[in-house]
């Protein structure tokens, strides 16, 4: 089939790093060798965006650039290689290369290996949504299953930031496994939130009892597995409530505040703090075990995986987005629709 593609197409754009992103109107671009154009349907604004926008995220290209990190289309245009051809009318989830513009325009230019056709039953709301969160999800229980547990004493985990996307399929995945979870999210309404989704174990960390009742839960359920997206000042109260010998990973930094830790607790309690990136758990992966993870995602998107979405906006109305988003975050997510 032959797609109409127009020459010039709109895209957010961003000009410098920090900068209010704009709408432009560019070229749309030609696929080369292994490359596909996506006719994109939509993409999530996610903490990684945000990061992106201000010149903080671990990927970084030349500006002016279109951000967006994640989204789904219509593969339209093929470039020379299987996979494009293969692709090429095919409804997809795609990321953006690290080379090249990214998911909030008309149309994206990426690799064809960095594009999933999704199943029947998966929608292109919730295909647009597949990789960061799912993967992330599914990845913090492979690392969970690798921390050795010589007295193979069962273990729970602790994880921050619980009312986001990812920490309802943790809680969700965590359940279907039979593996404790202990929330802490930072506000009374997501408490409320999480307990009426049916999680059992949910605690306020702007509580004043909330290091006590960390410590006494985290014993009782031996969670010693933690996952931290926050980062301040709560590295040092859920290493100082957490069983000795646990390991704590930094997986993203919510808080705009210092980390401080007391050199102690890592000298003393055989405590273990490492960061976290689904980059670079991705390239320690063989394809094979990548594509077994993107079924597996496909297959529980409608449950453990979904992601619920507060709202959609088309790109004009970019900035809206981003304030609509940074202000109801534990909302849902916000769609930007082409
Ligand atoms: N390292 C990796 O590879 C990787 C991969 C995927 C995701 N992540 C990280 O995972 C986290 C969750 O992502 P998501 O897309 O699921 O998020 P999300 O759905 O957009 O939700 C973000 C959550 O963070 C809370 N939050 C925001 N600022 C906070 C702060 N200063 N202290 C405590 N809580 C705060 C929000 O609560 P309010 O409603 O109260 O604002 C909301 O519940 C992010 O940090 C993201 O960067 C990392």
């Amino acid at each position: 089939m032959n797609y109409n593609i127009p020459k010039k197409m709109t895209a957010v754009i961003l000009k410098e790093s920090g900068s209010t992103p704009i709408i432009s109107e560019i070229d749309v671009p030609k696929p080369g060798p292994g490359e596909v154009l996506v006719k994109m349907h939509a993409s999530p604004i996610n903490p990684s965006d945000l990061a992106f926008l201000a010149g903080k995220y671990g990927i970084k290209k030349p500006y002016p650039v279109v951000p967006g990190l994640e989204g789904s289309g219509v593969v339209v245009d093929a470039g020379k290689g299987i996979l494009p051809r293969l692709w090429k009318g095919k409804k997809v989830a795609c990321v953006a290369a690290p080379e090249y513009n990214g998911c909030w325009a008309e149309y994206m230019l990426t690799k064809a290996a960095m594009c999933v056709p999704l199943n029947k039953n998966v929608s292109l709301d919730q295909g647009a949504m597949m990789f960061v969160n799912p993967m992330t999800a599914l990845a913090f229980f492979d690392v969970f299953d690798n921390i050795p547990n010589p007295l193979k004493k069962k273990r729970g985990i602790i994880n921050t930031a619980a009312a986001s996307a990812l920490g309802r399929m943790i809680i969700k995945l965590g359940k279907a496994k039979g593996i404790p979870v202990i929330s802490v999210v930072r506000r009374d309404a997501q408490v409320e939130l999480l307990k009426s989704e049916g999680t059992e174990y949910i605690l306020n960390s702007s509580e004043e009892s909330f290091e006590g009742e960390l410590k006494e839960l985290s014993h009782n359920l031996n969670a010693n597995v933690i996952f931290d997206a926050v980062g301040g000042d709560l590295v040092q109260k859920l290493l100082n409530a957490a069983p000795n010998g646990s390991t704590l990973f930094i997986y993203g930094r919510l808080s705009p505040d210092v980390c401080e830790i007391l050199p102690g607790d890592l000298i003393f309690t055989g405590n273990k703090i490492e960061g976290f990136w689904l980059t670079d758990w991705l390239k320690k992966k063989s394809f094979i075990q990548n594509i077994n993870n993107i079924r597996k995602i496909q297959s529980l998107i409608g449950n453990e995986l979904g992601t619920k979405i507060y709202k959609t906006f088309p790109p004009e109305q970019i900035e809206e987005a981003l304030e609509t988003y940074k202000n109801n975050m534990s909302e849902g997510k916000v769609l930007i629709k082409f």
